[in-house]
Formats: C-alpha cells, sequence, structure tokens
C-alpha cells in the first residue's frame, strides 16, 4: 500500500477511533486493539492472501474465546463466531445491528444499493428483487441461461486442449447476468460493461480516495459511465414497454420497469434500478463463478464425486433430443450434483462472513459491544464445527440429504439479508455443470491450484486445465 495514502488515511480516521474507543471502557470482549488504525489489519489481510484465514480466526479463537475484540480498517471491532452468533447477527432487527460496507461500495454502487438499506427500505427494495429472483419467475430463464452456457463453451472451450478456468468462469457468469438482469447480449455493448465492471470491482477493495490516479478514482468514473448507460437503457427499455416492443419478464429491468409502471405495492425509482442491477452484478457473479470454479477443480480430483455426477447428468442428457435445451424439471433431477455444489461451498465458501455496525449498546454473552463498533462475524466457523458437520475435513455431499442444523451451514447467508440469489446460482452452477461433464473430461495440469483471498477467493495461476471433448 501507497504510505502516503496510508498516512492520509490514518489522520482522516484517528480523531473518529479515538472518540470510539474512549466512550467505552467497562465489559468490553478480550483482546487488544493493537496499534491505532492499524490494528490487526495487516495479519488478518496476510492471512487473506495466503488462505489461511481460516486458521487465523481459530487462532483467535483458541486464545480469546468466541468474543474478543481487535480493531480492522482504522475501526475497533468486535470478532464473533458460532452458530449463537450467526442467529444473534443475521436475525438482527435494523435498530441494533446495521450492514456495514465499507465506504467505497457506496460510493461505487450507490447509495441505493440494497446492501446500504434498512428496515422498511431494504423491504421494499428486497421485495422488487425478490419479484424477478424468485423461483417461480427464474424457472421461464433456465433456456435463456442454457443457451449462453452453450455458446460460452463452442466460443472457448470447444477446440482447445488447454484452458484457464477462472477468467473463463468469471466471464460466463457476467454473460448470464448481462442476458438476464440488462438484456444486453454478445456484442461490443456487452464488451464495454464488462471492461467497466473489472475497473469497478478494483475499486471496491481500494483505499476510498479520490484523487487523480487512484485506483479509487478510476472505479468512481467506469461507475458513472455504467450509471449513464443503464439510465440510456431504462428510458429505451421503457419506451419499447410501451409500444409493447419489448416483453415485461423480458429482463430484470423490464420486470422492475413493470412493476414501476403498475404502481403495485412495491414502487421502485429509477435510481433503486440502476443502483439494485449494479449491485446484483457484483454479488452474483464472482460469487457463482468462484463456485463453479471449485468445482472444475474438485471433479478433476476427486474421480468417485465424478463418477456419480457424470452418471446423474448422463441419465438427463440421454433423454433429451439434440440440440434441446434444459428445463427447470432437468434441473429438479440433478440432487446429487447441487449436493456436491453445497459441500463445496461448506469447505471453501466464496465468503467467509459478515460485517456490520453496532447502532447502540448491547449485551452479547456478558459483553458490551459498544455503539459504532464494528462486528465481524466470522460466520463460516460453524461449517468446519464437528458438533454441527461430523468428521468437518471430509468432503460428503451426502451430509446435504439432510437439512443441516439452523444457522449451522451459512454460506448464502441468513435471515433477512439471506442471499437472494441462491436459485439463480443453482439454476447457472447445475447448467453449467451438466454440459462441462457431458461435454468433456480433464484434468489439472499446474502444480499451483492454490488461491488467495481478494476478498473472494482468486487461484494463483488462474486453474489451467487439459481438456478432452467426450465423443458424443
Ligand atoms: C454461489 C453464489 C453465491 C453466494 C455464495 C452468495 C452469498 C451471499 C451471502 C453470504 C450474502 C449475505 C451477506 C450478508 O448478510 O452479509 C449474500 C447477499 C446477497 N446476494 Fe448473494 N451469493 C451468491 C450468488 C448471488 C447471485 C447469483 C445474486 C444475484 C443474482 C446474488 C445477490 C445477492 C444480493 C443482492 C445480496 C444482498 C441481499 C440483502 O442485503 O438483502 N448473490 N450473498
Amino acid at each position: 500500500m501507497n504510505p502516503a495514502l496510508y498516512l492520509s488515511l490514518i489522520l482522516i480516521l484517528l480523531p473518529f477511533y479515538i472518540f470510539l474507543i474512549r466512550k467505552t471502557s467497562k465489559r468490553l470482549p478480550p483482546g487488544s486493539l493493537g496499534l491505532p488504525i492499524i490494528g490487526q489489519s495487516l495479519s488478518f489481510l496476510r492471512a487473506l492472501q495466503t488462505d489461511t484465514a481460516e486458521k487465523w480466526f481459530q487462532d483467535r479463537i483458541r486464545k480469546y474465546g468466541p468474543v474478543s475484540k481487535l480493531s480492522l480498517f482504522g475501526t475497533p471491532t468486535v470478532f464473533l463466531h458460532g452458530q449463537a452468533a450467526n442467529k444473534l447477527v443475521y436475525n438482527c432487527d435494523g435498530n441494533t445491528l446495521a450492514n456495514q460496507q465499507p465506504p467505497s461500495i457506496r460510493r461505487i454502487c450507490g447509495e441505493k444499493n440494497i446492501t446500504e438499506l434498512r428496515g422498511d427500505e431494504h423491504k421494499r427494495v428486497r421485495d422488487a428483487l425478490v419479484s424477478f429472483l424468485k423461483p417461480e419467475v427464474l424457472k421461464q430463464y433456465v433456456g435463456k441461461m442454457d443457451g449462453e452456457i452453450r455458446k460460452h463453451l463452442d466460443m472457448h472451450w470447444h477446440g482447445k486442449q488447454k484452458v484457464t478456468v477462472m477468467p473463463l468462469m468469471k466471464s460466463l457468469t457476467f454473460d448470464i447476468m448481462s442476458s438476464l438482469i440488462f438484456g444486453i447480449e454478445q456484442g461490443a455493448t456487452r464488451n464495454a460493461l464488462v471492461e467497466l465492471f473489472e475497473h469497478m470491482m478494483d475499486g471496491l477493495v481500494s483505499i476510498p480516495i479520490n484523487l487523480p490516479f487512484t485506483q479509487f478514482n478510476r472505479s468512481l468514473n467506469a461507475s458513472a459511465k455504467v450509471r449513464t448507460m443503464l439510465t440510456n437503457l431504462i428510458h429505451d427499455k421503457r419506451a419499447a414497454l410501451k409500444q409493447n416492443t419489448a416483453l415485461p419478464r423480458q429482463d430484470f429491468i423490464t420486470c422492475l420497469l413493470d412493476i414501476q409502471s403498475k404502481g403495485n405495492s412495491i414502487v421502485i425509482s429509477d435510481e433503486e434500478i440502476v443502483d439494485n442491477s449494479i449491485i446484483i452484478m457484483i454479488a452474483g457473479h464472482d460469487t457463482s463463478a468462484t463456485l463453479l470454479t471449485f468445482l472444475v477443480r474438485l471433479l478433476a480430483s476427486d474421480p468417485s464425486v465424478r463418477a456419480n455426477i457424470v452418471q446423474e447428468q448422463e441419465e438427463i442428457a440421454r433423454n433429451k433430443a439434440s440440440g434441446e435445451h434444459l428445463t427447470w424439471d432437468d434441473l429438479g433431477k440433478m440432487k446429487y450434483t447441487w449436493r456436491v455444489a453445497l459441500e463445496t461451498l461448506r469447505m471453501d465458501p466464496p465468503l467467509l462472513g459478515s460485517f456490520r455496525r453496532a447502532l447502540r449498546d448491547f449485551d452479547y454473552q456478558g459483553y458490551t459491544i459498544p455503539k459504532g463498533w464494528r462486528v465481524m462475524l466470522a460466520s463460516s466457523v460453524t461449517h468446519m464445527d464437528e458438533q454441527l458437520f461430523p468428521d468437518p475435513s471430509k468432503f460428503d455431499p451426502t451430509r446435504f440429504e439432510k437439512q443441516a442444523p439452523p444457522f449451522s451451514f451459512v454460506a448464502f447467508g441468513g435471515g433477512p439479508r439471506i442471499c437472494p440469489g441462491y436459485e439463480f446460482a443453482r439454476i447457472e452452477t447445475l447448467a453449467t455443470i451438466h454440459y462441462l461433464v457431458t461435454q468433456f473430461t480433464w484434468k489439472l495440469c499446474c502444480n499451483d491450484n492454490s488461491f488467495s483471498r481478494k476478498p473472494f477467493p482468486v487461484f494463483r495461476q488462474g486453474l489451467p486445465i487439459e481438456i478432452d471433448p467426450k465423443k458424443l
């Protein structure tokens, strides 16, 4: 990190930091706040980079127990883990704990994006998003997703001997979302969007200092361009809906414009449509791409899981005419494949936890969590708790034949903010794995198949594999 930027950050945050830690003195959780502002940030970032964050969590838990204090990114923070903590944080009303995103997210994704909203506002916008993301509606888009996946495999996999999985999965999930969320198909506009989104995403984990040539500045510029594109898109789609040249259920944006025009209880403004289309792209495309990349790695290294998945998928393929796309019913038959995906998410969750901010002093397990402090919920620690998942290091998809205990499997979060994209992720994951295993065999071809977290897992070499087309 640039030392001048770091120094500016310290100067900006210091008064606020001192105010927060002076204000409270009693019954604070155990642990040290470390050096002012820096606290434990560097050791945590190092753990993310070396994929040892789980060990970092466990070391803390061994030293201080389930509730402890520390300082991260300039804010005094309470670290929590365990089933009870997951329940508390995910179920907490918006008067005690608020969602806490880094300030860069608000600036880049917009103030009206769902992760910034609370209470009734959050519910209203969430209802609007779910009106598109619910299974009854999404099932109509299985064919569209299927088409994007086949196009992707024709363009980037067939005819190749070697591919690099992670960037391809990111491009696939971006294409699927571009088509379903914006209704923007393959071509120059989509290519321009990919580049702008890359710049936007780079800034999400940067220091929010808006000076020429900072990463944050480039992100804000990209965000402004995306915003203009989406605002124009909304105007065009509204006009097309009026002239009946677009369908209300064509994509996410037309779906929301249709709700808007009917003026029913879920009202959503143009600005909210823009901000939430952006956050959906950001929340949905890297997470799903990460899951798919882990699945490809798993299937290259676990012959027994691979054989079971191939059997399930070939059975479905045998009952389809050549070129016929997958249906909602086909996806329902992919039970084993989805359990493998869930077990992959248990062992390698794209998100290790969540951040919130305390809106008032409150007590938890005999300690005070002071107003203004950040809460860091290491939610995925329960995934490796042997009381909840016996023999937790063993990859065993049959665990998901039964419902996991409440607030133990939290790869998609929980409570009123549980991931609304679960069904979307399920459809694209199952359909992609279907075509991959029925059309290709593959093996890992690089010694380094490790990853670091930024904060999503990023494979250091991108996960290159050698592929062979199957004879159909
Ligand atoms: C494997 C894929 C995915 C994983 C593991 C995942 C995980 C999560 C988690 C853990 C949360 C809750 C965060 C918190 O409470 O702090 C969340 C929220 C969210 N996810 Fe996902 N997600 C995935 C795919 C998607 C997709 C495909 C979409 C959109 C189509 C999406 C949209 C969202 C949105 C909008 C939120 C915020 C919800 C709110 O604040 O009410 N996600 N996701």
